[in-house]
């Protein structure tokens, strides 16, 4: 079992280049099958989710060939299975992918719900509810969803819940099918973006993504493309939010600010000096900070995915904050192990009450979920003492190996194994 140790009162102090987005390239690797061309995609972060999506993809029978560091070209034209592995899909959430993208290559997928981190319930029935207008038949057996259409056929589809992953799945569903679909009240992020530009490059037709309405006129065939992922805004916002909790000063680099508004306003209302270049973003922490009321969204509001290390950081502050949860209502798993570090944090519902101005101490904590662990090494960054950092698997699953990451950015982080 792997560990990571670490010093507390430790300063971030460096420069930092972002490396691809998860969130995108969990998407725009499963898309590759919607074609029997090759595609190449560059700038793929090192994190065990893309190790899985690739041995998913081989297992199927593409051929995955490494092209560079960060770059693999995906040859699609072998494969003749839409049964993807159920052992390697019940590990992850993004394995949800590949119901769009098989059903939109062979009109049908069988797969069992995906695994992932536990942010409370996560239902697929805004997928369900896409691929069923568009023409599917889905059924739940033994833990298995069959979907299958005789035909896709576009149409209108009104999310009732603001998805990423149900947006992303009925692009890919709808890309090849007979006609146009219309997705109102899809979610905008930008990684929504980057898939249709990936799946446009391919030859798809789909316009209006990062606005609520986006509409995808169906191909008879996609072909062959290049792309690079976005860089990642949530890695990005991890290591602004670490400089900033340890009154350090980072360089965060190669991302598109733009991307991190939200993230932006917050380090700066709670009293930091941010300064923005064209792709660059520096973040100087302040010795008093103020509390603050942070409320998680759907892009561009501010991250569900950065509420952790945020709650960390507003545990320095002087008086108390509120943060409330409104993407994943139960996904406050982490404050348990925070109060173990001697924060001070009530839970209200969805709201998260902090009262700020406590020294944090080392301890033994394990992360249970991706981002809550990344919360914990800023946590064991600003406290007194030492902390171990148990269930560094979920960590590894969307940082690339966080301990050098955190290095380059001039504090001490040790991985051990026991
Ligand atoms: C994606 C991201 C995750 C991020 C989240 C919100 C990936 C692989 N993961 O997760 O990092 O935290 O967006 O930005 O991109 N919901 C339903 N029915 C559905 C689908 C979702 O009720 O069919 C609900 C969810 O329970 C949640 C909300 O909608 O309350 C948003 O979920 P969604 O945007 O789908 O998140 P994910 O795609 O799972």
């Amino acid at each position: 079992m792997e560990y990571l140790l670490l010093k507390g009162k430790q300063q971030i102090n460096g420069t930092i280049k972002v490396n691809g987005a998860k969130n995108a390239a969990v998407a725009i690797l499963p898309a590759a099958l919607l074609t029997r061309e090759t595609v190449e995609v560059d700038n793929l972060p090192k994190i065990t989710d893309i190790d899985k999506i690739i041995q998913i993809l081989k297992s199927l029978g593409a051929v995955v060939t490494c092209t560079g560091k960060r770059s693999i070209s995906i040859d699609s034209s072998g494969v003749n299975s839409f049964c993807p592995p159920p052992s390697i899909v019940n590990k992850f959430r993004a394995s949800y992918y590949f119901m769009g993208s098989l059903l939109g290559r062979f009109g049908q997928v069988e797969i069992p719900m995906p695994g992932g981190c536990n942010l409370g319930p996560r239902p697929i029935d805004q997928h369900v509810k896409g691929f069923t207008a568009l023409g599917a038949e889905v059924e739940l057996k033994h833990g298995i969803v069959k979907i299958k259409a005789k035909k896709l056929i576009g149409t209108h589809i009104y999310l009732d819940v603001v998805s990423v992953g149900a947006t992303i799945n009925i692009m890919l569903a709808a890309a090849r099918a007979e006609g146009k679909t219309v997705i109102e009240n899809a979610a905008r992020e930008p990684e929504i973006v980057d898939v249709a530009n990936f799946l446009n490059a391919m030859g798809a037709q789909v316009v209006g993504t990062g606005t609520d309405v986006i509409k995808i006129q169906g191909v008879q065939e996609l072909g062959r493309a290049e792309h690079s992922v976005i860089p990642d805004r949530i890695e990005a916002g991890t290591f602004m939010i670490a400089a900033a909790a340890t009154r350090g000063e980072a360089l965060v680099a190669d991302v598109i600010p733009k991307h991190l508004d939200s993230v932006i306003a917050k380090l700066r209302e709670v009293g930091n000096e941010v300064e923005v270049g064209p792709d660059w973003v520096r973040v100087k922490g302040n010795s008093r900070l103020s509390p603050a009321d942070v409320k998680t969204f759907p892009y561009p509001g501010f991250p569900t995915d950065l509420q952790a290390p945020m709650i960390v950081l507003l545990t320095q502050a002087d008086g108390t904050s509120f943060v409330t949860e409104n993407v994943f209502e139960e996904r406050f798993n982490h404050l348990c192990e925070l109060r173990k570090m001697g924060a001070k944090i009530k839970l209200g519902g969805r709201t998260a009450i902090i009262e700020g101005g406590h020294e944090l101490s080392g301890a033994p904590v394990k992360a249970l979920d991706l981002r809550g662990g990344a919360a914990f090494i800023i946590a064991g960054l600003i406290s007194k003492g030492e902390t171990r950092l148990e269930g560094v698997e979920h960590i590894d699953r969307g940082y690339e190996k966080i301990e050098e990451r955190f290095k380059l950015l001039g504090v001490n982080i040790e991985r051990r194994q026991q």
